[in-house]
């Protein structure tokens, strides 16, 4: 059975609180208990892990080698800063997805660059909390094909 381990980065664990007009009335919460659902549909074991701090998602990615299948992860604000992230996930090489709630590419211009997005299979972008059970469905397809 394949494992997954699903990250999210900074100011995620506030969803269902921030700016729900934006990122929906779901917690972090709400959203894993749902994917924990699609993944046992799926045959996938995930693992979830949230942090506020590039060095421990870093530590997680890395861990991450040999012990997991693929990564998908919602990198927040350090999707568009991060290359120490996007080195971390081209060093371990495992394949990646990379979901977001809101469609970044209409949102501000800072938004519109990702630079982690090279370095995974896709990115899903812009539908809300259903982009991690497509996001987990595509990684599982790219995995098993
Ligand atoms: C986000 C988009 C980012 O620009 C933002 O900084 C986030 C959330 C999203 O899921 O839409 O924290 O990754």
């Amino acid at each position: 059975m394949p494992s997954i381990l699903v990250l999210n980065g900074p100011n995620l664990n506030m969803l269902g609180i921030r700016e729900p007009g934006i990122y929906g009335s779901m917690t972090l919460q709400d959203i894993e208990n749902r994917l924990r659902e699609h993944g046992d549909r799926l045959g996938a074991e995930l693992q979830f892990f949230q942090s506020n701090h590039e060095g421990a998602l870093l530590d997680a990615i890395h861990a991450a080698y040999g012990r997991h299948d693929g990564i998908l992860i919602n990198p927040g604000a350090l999707t568009h800063t991060s290359y120490a992230l996007r080195d971390g996930l081209a060093a371990v090489g495992l394949p990646v997805v990379e979901v977001h709630l809101s469609n970044i590419h209409k949102r501000e211009a800072f938004r519109h660059v990702s630079v982690t997005a090279p370095v995974a299979v896709g990115q899903i972008s812009g539908f809300g909390s259903l982009g991690y059970e497509l996001g987990l469905t595509a990684l599982l397809h790219h995995i098993r094909n």
